[in-house]
């Protein structure tokens, strides 16, 4: 009997790792997995205009399609953040496997622990509330002429485009304008550059 209730209670122990890791940690600390569709990939790196050469940061990558795609047709030199383990090393080895080694990468961490001022391109696509958490790092971290590309949900900035049907917002993260604008005599925020 014990023969047989071991690996039944080991087999459903794995499973229950594997469900908190995959699903309840992602959906806790930024938005479940659901990833974009190839077609809605492409959409979101040419709307940002993703240059050759350029660095792309994704947060919370999947399956790393948003980093291989834009690395393999786009040219661009690609980081993904990943906080679910399996995932981030899945993507690893299919960087490897595809020979993008040198221009893609996966980090597995919280995107809020990675340094992100190297950007060019940021892409999101989270929930609403996680896209609010992450306004002030972006803020604060992010180039004056960084891109930020999300899918499904928008920031609290000034659109610099959009595709409404395909649900895409691209944005120049900038601390959203004062309520009653600027006093006489003080410079306006939003035309300062806001490196921190
Ligand atoms: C909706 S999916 C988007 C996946 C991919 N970017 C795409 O568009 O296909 C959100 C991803 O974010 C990851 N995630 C959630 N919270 C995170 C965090 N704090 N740090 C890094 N990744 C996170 C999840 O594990 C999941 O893979």
């Amino acid at each position: 009997m014990a023969s047989v209730i071991l690996p039944v209670l080991l087999a459903l122990l794995v499973a229950v790792v594997f469900v908190c890791v995959s699903f309840v940690l992602p959906a806790l600390t930024g938005a479940p997995w659901v990833p974009s569709s190839n077609d809605i990939v492409r959409k979101m790196l040419v709307l940002s205009k993703v240059k050759p050469g350029e660095e792309v940061y994704d947060l919370g990558s999947g399956d790393g399609r948003i980093v291989i795609m834009s690395a393999k047709e786009f040219g661009a030199r690609s980081t993904g953040i990943e906080i679910d383990v399996f995932r981030a090393f899945y993507s690893k080895l299919l960087i490897r496997l595809l020979g993008l080694a040198g221009k893609a990468r996966v980090i597995w961490s919280s995107f809020y622990r990675v340094d992100l001022s190297r950007a060019d391109v940021v892409t999101v696509y989270l929930l609403p509330e996680t896209n609010d958490k992450l306004t002030p790092k972006l803020e604060r971290e992010l180039r004056p002429t960084c891109r930020v590309v999300s899918h499904a949900f928008k920031f609290d900035w000034q659109l610099l485009d959009s595709d409404e049907g395909a649900k895409i917002y691209v944005y120049n993260p900038r601390p959203s304008a004062p309520l009653h604008g600027a006093l006489p005599g003080v410079q306006d925020k939003q035309s300062e550059p806001h490196r921190g």
